[in-house]
């Protein structure tokens, strides 16, 4: 582990420190480090892994493909992305059109694209939200601290409060293209807006023209207990963002445009060598095919149910509520003290995600067992309570 850390300081540019944990192998929702310990996975590759570690549909489906042809490029053609695109139509149960990438930030800057064609200057998206790092998606992300140190930003781009449907009203007119709105506020530790603000942001944006893209990067793909968040409000987004649980732990991500707005790139105007990769699309083909076949969507539903009001039933002081829906859950903490309490629970074999310091962040991989999650509520008083103690003077 020490030498690990040492090398990943040489070697490594220090963007995201360093890392506190060594993981050498996983299966399904435990992994092992380097001495043999075993943890409680419920962070999955930051709500990556839906299957787990090393489920068998992903490894035999990456296997072959990888085997058979493992990267074309877009200058031919391929069956594996054709199906996932023909599939994730059917899903988004609309008229629609795929753009594969690699990365959740680089699905957003293909809408982001997809806005600019609308021939409108102007973009809304929300306060804290997070829609990723490069410096389109970095223009639509409402965090101003990650922002200002690679100003000057893409212009045409003003954020509202989350959740605030009059802000969102003043704030789109003529000239806006598009809103960009995450249906759960991910990074910020699964905020849920108040209910009816997407089917109002539907509205406000029909009314005015401008199309409403949906970063489901962390909602999608089940997450929630549907297919997409969207399908839980009732309301038919003209963009939607995938990326993170559609590969199953390999690299993909999507840009769905339903409707005309699956029209608007033209030849030339947008591409990525890697989108598409036969590999990466066998094995988000699998990872549909699971989740279909063992009835994951009503398995999330319930295990995060059980989850949510098992936390809630511990009546612990430190807990002010949870928030989120179907798997991905945050506790919100009466005090800042997500890292002391995720700094427990990795000490006591549990893996979670100090998302804000008000806040921890639950996203188990999709097939964490009934069991596994009582394991866990048994074990988070005793996390809790370290957390209540660091905040005695
Ligand atoms: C909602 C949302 N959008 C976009 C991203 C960026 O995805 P990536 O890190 O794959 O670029 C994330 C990542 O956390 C996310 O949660």
């Amino acid at each position: 582990m020490t030498d690990l850390s040492q090398r990943w300081q040489a070697a490594l540019m220090n963007n995201y420190g360093t890392p506190p944990l060594a993981l050498v192998r996983g299966r399904g929702a435990e992994v092992w480090d380097a001495d043999g310990r075993r943890y409680l996975d419920l962070v999955s590759g930051i709500a990556v892994n839906a299957l787990g570690h090393a489920h068998p549909a992903v490894l035999e489906a990456v296997t072959a493909q990888l085997g058979q042809l493992g990267h074309v490029s877009n200058l031919y053609l391929a069956e594996p992305p054709i199906a996932l695109a023909e599939r994730l139509v059917e899903l988004v149960d609309a008229p629609a059109r795929v753009i594969f990438c690699n990365s959740g930030a680089e699905a957003n800057e293909a809408a982001f694209k997809i806005a600019r064609r609308t021939g409108r200057p102007s973009i809304v998206a929300a306060e804290n939200s997070f829609h990723g790092r490069t410096m389109g998606a970095l223009a639509l992300t409402g965090q101003q601290p990650k922002r200002t140190p690679f100003e000057p930003m893409t212009p045409g781009v003003s954020h509202v409060p989350y959740g605030d449907l009059a802000a969102l009203d003043a704030a789109v007119d003529a000239d806006t293209a598009a809103v960009f709105l995450e249906p759960i506020l991910g990074e910020a530790g699964a905020v849920t807006p108040p209910p009816g603000y997407l089917a109002g942001a539907r509205e406000i944006t029909a009314a005015r023209g401008a199309l409403l893209v949906l970063d489901e990067v962390q909602t999608g793909i089940g997450r929630t207990g549907s297919w997409f968040a969207f399908q839980q409000a009732g309301i038919v987004p003209d963009v939607v963002t995938l990326a993170k649980g559609l590969g199953g732990g390999l690299p993909i991500g999507a840009c769905i445009g339903l409707g005309a707005a699956g029209d608007l790139l033209e030849p030339g105007q947008h591409g990525t060598t890697f989108g598409g990769n036969p590999v990466c699309c066998a094995a988000a083909l699998a990872v549909l095919r699971t989740i279909t076949d063992d009835g994951l969507l009503e398995h999330v539903t319930q295990v995060g149910k059980e989850l949510a009001t098992g936390v809630e039933a511990l009546g612990h002081p430190l807990v002010r509520r949870v928030d989120g829906a179907g798997l991905l859950l945050g506790i919100e903490l009466t005090e800042p003290v997500s890292t002391v309490v995720a700094g427990a629970a990795r000490e006591g074999g549990f893996l979670i995600n100090n998302a804000v310091p008000g806040r921890v962040r639950l996203v188990p991989p999709l097939v964490l067992s009934e069991a596994h999650a009582g394991e866990f509520l048994a074990a988070l008083p005793s996390f809790l309570d370290a957390g209540q103690v660091a905040t005695q003077p």
